[in-house]
């Protein structure tokens, strides 16, 4: 076990944000995960559970013990006529997976194509998009209790997943370190291309026969003119959560905006922020080190040197200022740290 001290996390969040944290650690296996929650310096220091970074916004420096999960693995633990269940260890980079799926014909990931970041932190968030999520695909996620150092197994229900919610968190809340998830993925394809641009986005690209790499690769085509590049531009992905609004709300703002997108929901209403935030005159603009980004309104970006803070503050003008024109309360997506 190498511990770092006072160790620099710019590269390690996709926001690019300069802040350390008092100490730093990489687990690879479990004798490393073992051997840090049994030592003093876990036990005498908060603790944060770091991935890729990339949904996560450090305000601050972090006064506790970091513990990067670097656990790598992939393997078929079970092998059907239909389908397969895949264990990954969660410290495997999200799209490699998806691209080690397509090469190997198991269906159901590719959909999530180029969302950046690990494979531990995807039933954490339950991350989505181009109509896929986690919840659909997720067997079992196994953990380690941090306070016990005991291992489990939940099983999809017990993840209590939600839009970019799930029981980890919530009510588990930096209790548990994710070690690997277990994904069922299908033999025989059922590609759903009825989300956003995809369809035509495939039309553009020539493709006549669906494929699980033009499906991919026709995601990867549209996310890459939508989103900024962390690498080039920081950024966490879409700041906030669209918001889920009461029907009576929603009806009365379409008198006004007759233009606003909206999609009837079980429990309300979506309607997309990054439009709300557009409306509300962000979209493109540059205040300083940071702003919102000129193609996706919910995007906020570093443009260099943005402190936690200046992007926090950023954030709480413009959840203001949709509170003030809708009357609608938006709540990050981003892990605030
Ligand atoms: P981190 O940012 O490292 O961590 C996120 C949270 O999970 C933190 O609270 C952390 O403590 C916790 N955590 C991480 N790993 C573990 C673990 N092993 N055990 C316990 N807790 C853990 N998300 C989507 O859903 N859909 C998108 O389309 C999408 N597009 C994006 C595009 C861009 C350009 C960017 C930058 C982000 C995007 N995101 C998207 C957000 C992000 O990629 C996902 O939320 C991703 O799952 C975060 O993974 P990570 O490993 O970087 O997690
Ligand atoms: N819109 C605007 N202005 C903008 C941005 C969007 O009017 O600046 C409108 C669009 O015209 C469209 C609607 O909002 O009508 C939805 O936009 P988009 O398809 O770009 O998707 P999104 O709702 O903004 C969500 C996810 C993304 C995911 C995409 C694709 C959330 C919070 N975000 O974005 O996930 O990639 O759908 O499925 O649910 C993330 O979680 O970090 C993320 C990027």
């Amino acid at each position: 076990m190498t511990i770092q001290e006072n160790f620099n996390l710019r590269t390690y969040n996709t926001f690019g944000i300069n802040a350390s944290c008092k100490l730093f650690t990489e687990v690879k296996n479990s004798d490393d995960i073992e051997e840090i929650i049994m030592s003093r310096y876990f036990q005498n220091n908060p603790n944060l559970i770091l991935g890729g970074g990339s949904n996560i916004l450090f305000t601050k420096d972090f006064d506790g013990l970091v513990i990067k999960n670097s656990l790598k693995g992939i393997e078929v633990v079970l092998d059907e006529k239909d389908y397969v269940l895949v264990k990954v260890c969660a410290g495997e980079v999200w799209h490699s997976f998806v691209l080690w799926c397509i090469e190997h014909h198991y269906a159901g990931v590719e959909n999530l194509s180029l969302i950046p970041g690990l494979v531990g932190a995807s039933p954490m968030q339950n991350i989505g998009a181009y109509g896929a999520e986690i919840k659909d695909l997720c067997e079992s996620v196994e953990a380690v209790e941090l306070s016990s150092g005991n291992k489990f197994s939940f099983s999809n229900s017990d993840c209590e997943f939600g839009y970019r919610e799930s029981v980890f968190k919530r009510k588990l809340k930096n209790q548990f370190l994710i070690t690997s998830v277990t994904y069922k993925l299908n033999k025989i394809p059922h590609f759903n291309v009825n989300y956003g641009d995809i369809k035509s986005t495939l039309a553009d690209m020539n493709v006549h026969e669906l494929s699980l790499k033009a499906v991919s690769d026709a995601v990867i085509k549209i996310r890459s003119t939508k989103l900024p590049d962390p690498k080039q531009l920081g950024n966490a992905g879409s700041f906030f959560k669209n918001p889920v609004v009461a029907k009576n709300l929603v009806d009365k703002l379409l008198l006004k905006y007759p233009v606003m997108p909206n999609y009837p929901q079980e429990n309300g209403v979506k309607v997309p922020a990054g439009w709300l935030i557009e409306q509300c005159g962000w979209k493109g603009k540059v205040f300083g080190n940071t702003g919102s980004h000129k193609s996706q309104a919910l995007v906020l970006v570093n443009y260099g040197n943005a402190t936690g803070n200046e992007i926090y503050n950023l954030a709480l003008e413009i959840k203001q200022s949709v509170k003030e024109k809708f009357g609608i309360d938006i709540e990050p997506e981003v892990n605030l740290v």
